[in-house]
């Protein structure tokens, strides 16, 4: 009985030392000087994406000056990740000038099947901006990288589908198993809007309107992301009663398997679209207003199923990032992320959490010290395992996460913004090769 113990315990040290995450090597890239002024537009926690790897290579989009303070460019910045990672190369799109000083003004980025870059930019409660390559430049890889690829003027209206497309925000893609991308965004105001999604057919080349799927209430839903995995949709969100992020308040999940046609509580039943913040059991967590919490953090689903948010509060007395999970037969759990970084002030910069396989990796930033703080958990350690995987130094933003690349390659690739003035602060990609 003993030695049975005995074995017993000492094959549980075994599994729990084969699920540590480390780290195997790092390096860093600057992709620009970050634009001028104390306005950020690169690196902002709703860009999704703005990091996004599709076959062998990995793609960037950022902002850079054009000419002088205010006027900004949209970039687009290309590389080979596999069999080896090759040198960047970047192109401006100089026939649209970004001039609105306004963080929430950046650019999302998304690749459908057929290898298509779509690119939607420069919004706050205005019409779309969107521009699409005319091939599949991401599949049948151009020896040219240039604004040639991209054809005409940027498009106030997505192709084949039908409206509204304003007053617009938040524009996020997300593709799905079978190559095609949805679109999705708010239409109407913070503390005053509703969310809708749009799809692009990676057969057809043409969007169709999905349709709206979530409703305010004289309210407003702000998602913490848009994640399909394996043939479901998740989304997480809190709800805000006017533009003060202060009336923020609870935590708020549905799950669609058809796409976002139709959606589910967390238990699976189905609930009418649009969803609203009364609609019963979408409600997972009651946290009141004026508990810090900040709108759109993050979210991921890993490959076993599950569902992850990382969201913060101050509902114990004091601010914290919390793990929200979700496994595979819907049910919820909340825990501190018990890590050694300092106690976000409040409306301080955002995170990010991404998983692969039964392994999870929050990306926190400590706004007090300037860094940006990356941290492992397994689910042998029942997810409450945090061990510190490396620190990002001069870091004043919110840093970005490739998905697709943690998916395919285990590196945790991140888009960065340093601190410092203008002219020495840079936005970066950083490579955290990982091994399990
Ligand atoms: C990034 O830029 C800084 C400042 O110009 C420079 O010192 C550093 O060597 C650069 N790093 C890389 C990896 O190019």
């Amino acid at each position: 009985m003993t030695t049975i113990r005995a074995l017993f315990v000492f094959a549980t040290l075994c599994f729990s030392f084969v699920q540590a995450i480390s780290v195997t090597s790092t390096k860093y890239w600057n992709i620009t000087n970050d634009v001028e002024g104390s306005v950020r537009l690169n690196g902002l926690a709703f860009q999704q994406n703005a990091l996004v790897t599709f076959e062998n290579y990995q793609y960037v989009a950022f902002y850079s000056t054009a000419t002088g303070y205010g006027k900004h460019y949209v970039n687009l910045g290309r590389r080979r990740i596999s069999p080896s990672v090759g040198d960047w190369q970047y192109f401006a799109f100089t026939d649209y000038l970004q001039t609105t000083l306004d963080e929430h003004n950046t650019i999302s980025m998304g690749i459908s099947g057929d290898g298509k870059i779509h690119l939607s930019f420069d919004h706050h409660d205005v019409p779309l901006n969107y521009r699409v390559s005319t091939s599949g430049i991401a599949k049948s890889i151009p020896s040219e990288w240039s604004q040639q690829s991209f054809g005409g003027a940027v498009q106030h209206s997505l192709p084949g589908s039908t409206g509204p497309w304003t007053p617009l925000t938040y524009p996020r893609f997300e593709r799905i198993a079978n190559g095609d991308l949805l679109m999705e965004f708010r239409i109407g105001q913070s503390g005053a809007g509703d969310s809708w999604i749009h799809r692009y057919s990676s057969t057809s080349g043409l969007w169709s309107n999905v349709g709206k799927y979530l409703q305010g209430q004289d309210n407003n839903a702000y998602v913490n992301g848009f994640t399909a995995q394996d043939g479901k949709l998740h989304v997480s969100w809190t709800v805000r009663e006017t533009p003060d992020a202060s009336t923020n308040h609870d935590f708020y999940y549905a799950l669609s398997e058809d796409d976002g046609r139709t959606w589910k509580q967390t238990n699976g039943q189905g609930v009418a679209k649009p969803i609203t913040p009364s609609t019963a059991g979408i409600k997972i967590y009651t946290i009141p207003q004026n508990s810090e919490i900040i709108n759109q953090e993050a979210q991921c689903a890993d490959s076993k199923g599950r569902f992850h948010a990382l969201m913060r509060d101050k509902s114990s007395g004091t601010a914290k990032f919390y793990h929200y999970l979700r496994t595979p037969t819907g049910t919820f759990s909340k825990n501190p992320i018990n890590v050694a970084v300092s106690t976000p002030p409040y409306l301080a910069y955002r995170g990010k959490i991404a998983a692969s396989g039964d392994n999870l990796i929050a990306i926190i930033p400590d706004a007090p010290k300037s860094t940006v703080t990356i941290w492992g958990a397994t689910a042998g350690g029942n997810f409450q395992d945090w061990k510190s995987l490396g620190t990002i130094g001069n870091m004043a933003g919110e840093p970005l996460v490739d998905y697709d690349r943690l998916a395919r390659n285990n590196v945790l690739s991140l888009f960065v913004r340093q601190g410092g003035p203008f002219g020495t602060r840079k936005v970066q990609v950083w490579d955290f090769e990982l091994a399990f």
